[in-house]
Order: structure tokens, then sequence, then C-alpha cells
């Protein structure tokens, strides 16, 4: 361990009771293979999430969250105050990169079978908190009260709405009365800066005391190769060595974001407008895409289900699967692989490739 970091050690120590820090530090380790750059993307993801936190509370100063003024709060922000353009693209930009590292690490580590025993609940929280993710991507969209957000927010809630039995109250619930209106938007801001950021801080306290607790596991191939001899089992430091390479990818995401949003400003389109029609090319955000094209692909009718209900009911389940991953492979966790498991995810990641291209075409 070099110099600096062994005297930050010895300054923390000092602060927090003799080598409880040091001991807290080094009990974690990175293993080293051929799959080890997939363990950037939790943290990466992380960063990310820091990004959107100091953004999200530097807009908060200028934003107001009323149909009158939102949209007139947001121009203001990008046209009137110092920086505010480049805060905002950064926003809206690292919003977007940090759903794809998230949907990254979530196939890594489903691929790396890193769910097996005994990281059952690291996956359910790591999965709490991409739905979570998701949820501040859609209540995030509606903010500005532009005409695509508020149609996107339409369709998108209704589509809440035809979900078996609990629909009427879910999108009752989600648009504060039968139409989107200036409730709906006091709605999703109070999800957006305040019920999703508590969720997200709790979710994210479990996921990261559980990495620390229970330590970075191994892929199957891997595993395998060290209990025969094949391979030597190597790793290195979490502090100061695999942290430094962490910020190494961090100082790169900042750029690539600061150029993204300079290059290609984040727009704002043109206020919403209630009573006007809906205009043609609605789309939702592009992580909603493949659900958004399957609904529109599905006959009218499948079965004795209406398509879009029969669509609805398919991706609960799936979702519902995906949670319980762990343990419907449970024999993973005693190292008996089955192929079931590995084709799924390639079937899922294909679906959701495919669909999302078909939807942008
Ligand atoms: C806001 C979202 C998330 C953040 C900030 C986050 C953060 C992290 C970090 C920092 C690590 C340790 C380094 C690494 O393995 O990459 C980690 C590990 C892990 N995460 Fe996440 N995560 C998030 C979402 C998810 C999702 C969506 C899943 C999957 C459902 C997930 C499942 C896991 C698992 C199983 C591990 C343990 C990996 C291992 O031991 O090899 N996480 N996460």
């Amino acid at each position: 361990m070099n110099g600096l970091s062994q005297r930050i050690l010895h300054w923390l120590d000092e602060r927090f009771g003799a080598g409880a820090v040091q001991e807290f530090l080094r009990h974690k380790t990175v293993p080293i293979h051929r799959h080890t750059v997939w363990y950037y993307f939790g943290g990466m993801t992380l960063f990310l999430f820091v990004i959107q936190v100091l953004t999200g509370i530097l807009l908060l100063l200028y934003y107001r969250p009323t149909p009158e003024d939102a949209f007139e709060s947001v121009q203001y922000i990008v046209t009137q105050v110092r920086f505010g353009w480049l805060i905002r693209s950064v926003h809206s930009w690292s919003a977007n990169l940090m759903v794809f590292t998230a949907f990254v690490h979530m196939f890594s580590v489903f691929f790396l079978k890193a769910y097996r025993k005994p990281r059952e609940l690291t996956w359910i929280s790591g999965m709490l908190l991409l739905f979570v993710v998701m949820g501040f991507g859609f209540s995030g969209y509606l903010l500005p009260w532009n005409t695509l957000a508020f149609f996107a927010t339409k369709v998108g809630t209704e589509m809440a709405g035809a979900v078996p039995f609990v629909g009427k109250w879910l999108l009752t619930f989600l648009r504060g009365g039968e139409e989107v209106t200036g409730a709906t938007l006091t709605r999703f801001f109070g999800f957006h800066v305040a019920v999703l950021p508590g969720l997200a801080t709790v979710l994210l306290a479990m996921h990261l005391l559980l990495v620390q607790h229970l330590g970075m596991s191994l892929p199957p191939g891997v595993e395998r190769a060290i209990a025969e001899g094949r391979q030597p089992a190597r790793s290195m430091p979490f502090f100061p060595n695999f942290l430094l390479r962490d910020i190494i990818g961090w100082y790169a995401a900042l750029g690539v974001l600061g150029a993204l949003a300079a290059i290609f400003p984040w727009e704002l389109g043109t206020k919403a407008d209630a009573f006007a029609s809906a205009p043609a090319g609605i789309r939702p955000e592009w992580y909603f895409l493949f659900m958004f094209e399957t609904l529109k692909l599905l006959p009218a009718k499948l079965l004795f289900l209406e398509g879009e209900l029969a669509g609805l009911v398919g991706f609960s389940l799936a979702a519902a699967v995906w949670v319980v991953v762990p343990f419907l492979d449970y024999r993973a966790g005693f190292g008996r692989i089955t192929r079931f498991f590995t084709g799924l995810g390639i079937f899922a990641l294909g679906f959701i490739v495919v669909m999302s291209a078909l939807a942008l075409r």
C-alpha cells in the first residue's frame, strides 16, 4: 500500500478508533480473473447516482412544480441561471447513463451467477433498486411539463390502468385523479424528490452493506478452475487499488457526461397543453420501449384475454420470476449450473434489444 493511502488510513483510525477503519477496509478484496471488468459497473452506477443527487438538489433551487410554472421555471434554468443549462443537461444525460449502467450491472451479475447463495438478498435489493431507478426516470420525465412528457405520461399511466384487478386504483393513485393534471405533477414531484430518494437510500445502504459483508463473488467457471488447481486464486485490495481504478472510470464518465451535455444539450420542447391533441410519435423513454413495442405488436385478442392485458400480465410475471431467480436456480448455489437459466438470461437480453430496436425503426 502506498504512502498516501497509509496516511489516510492512519488519519481515519485516529478519529474512529484504533484499527477499526483499517480492519473494515482491509476486509475487502476484489478477485482478479478474466471477468473482473464487470465488477466496475456497480460502482459506476453508484457514481452516477451521486451525480443525480447533486445536480437534482441544484435544480430544486429554481424548479417550481405547478402546471403554470414548471415549464417556465425549467426555461429560466436553461436560459437565465448561470450554468443552469449544463446542470439540467448533465442531470438528464446522467439519468439515462445510470439506467444503462444499472442494466449492464444487472445482466452481468446474472450471467456471472453472482445471485447464488448467499447473495440472494443482494440480488433482490438490486432488483428493487432497478425498479426505483426506472421510477425516477418515469416521474422525472413529466417534471418539465412539456408536450412529449405530458402525453407519454398519459400513455404510461393508461397502461398501468390496464393491469388486472388493481389497474383502476393504480391509475388514480398515479394521476391523483382521472386525468393527467396539476395533481399528477404534484404527485410525480413528490415521488421524484421524496419517496423514491428515501427508498433508494434504504435499499442502497442494504445493498452496499451486503456487498461489503459477503465480499465479491467468483463466477462458477473461475471457482471450479481454482478448486481444481488450474488457476491460482488472485485478488487485489479494494483500498486503494480497486478504488483508484474505479476513480479512473468515474473521471472518464464525468468527461463523457460533460461532453454529451455540452454538445447535445437536453431539449425542452414546447409547453404541455392538456386540450391539444396528442402529437405523432409519442413514445416513452428508451428503457420502457421494449414493453411499449411488445404491447403494440400483440394482437387485439390473445386466447381469452385482451392483447394489452395479456402483455401486462406477462411482463408482471416475468418481473416476478426475475426477482426470485436466486431461489428458482437454487441448485447453482451448490455448484450445479444449469444451461436453462443462462438461456433465460440470453432470451431476456435478446428480447429487450430486439423489441427496443423495432420501436426505434
Ligand atoms: C442503483 C443501482 C445499483 C447500485 C448503485 C449498485 C451498486 C453495487 C456495487 C457498488 C456493487 C459492488 C461492485 C460490483 O459488483 O459491481 C454491487 C454488487 C452487486 N449488485 Fe448492485 N447496484 C445496483 C443495482 C443492482 C441490480 C439492478 C442488481 C441485480 C438485480 C444488483 C445486484 C448485485 C449483486 C448480486 C452484487 C454482488 C456481486 C458479486 O458479489 O459479485 N445490483 N452493486
